[in-house]
């Protein structure tokens, strides 16, 4: 079965506690959980992870270029800043989907700007945890089933 990398940036090891006004009740897990169920059905394998370190999430993104076949990618906060994860998406070459919870235009105006959205595939956002599986769906069918 391919792969899908399911990636997640700093804090979102904090969902269902964190913010949930803005970020919902969810935990990562039970996102992880349903998209697992999502993918599984149209023949995707998901592999999940997340850490609060820029490093680790480029070695991630290096990994997936030889083990996946595509990345739903939350990379919180480093949406804005971070050059060296738009370089790390550049440079493997897989379709990648910028993921967000929130509606990032809604909210302050450092978060109206992405480093990562013009080399990802597309950019969802502003729908809580339904952003993952609009993600994943979007994914998956840019990608086409396997067979
Ligand atoms: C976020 C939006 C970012 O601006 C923020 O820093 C996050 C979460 C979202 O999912 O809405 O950590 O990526």
């Amino acid at each position: 079965m391919p792969t899908i990398l399911l990636l997640n940036g700093p804090n979102l090891n904090l969902l269902g506690t964190r913010e949930p006004e803005v970020y919902g009740a969810d935990s990562l897990a039970d996102i992880e959980m349903e998209l697992r169920t999502l993918a599984e059905a149209r023949g995707f394998e998901l592999r999940s992870f997340q850490s609060n370190v820029e490093g680790e999430l480029v070695d991630a993104l290096h990994d997936a270029r030889t083990t996946a076949a595509g990345v739903v990618f939350n990379p919180g906060a480093y949406t804005h800043t971070s050059i060296a994860l738009r370089d790390a998406i550049s440079a493997i070459e897989l379709p990648v989907v910028e993921t967000h919870l929130s509606n990032v235009h809604a909210r302050e105006e450092f978060r109206h700007t992405s480093m990562l959205s013009a080399v990802c595939l597309g950019v969802i956002g502003g729908f809580g945890r339904n952003s993952y599986r609009l993600a994943l769906d979007a994914l998956i069918t840019h990608l086409g089933s396997p067979d």
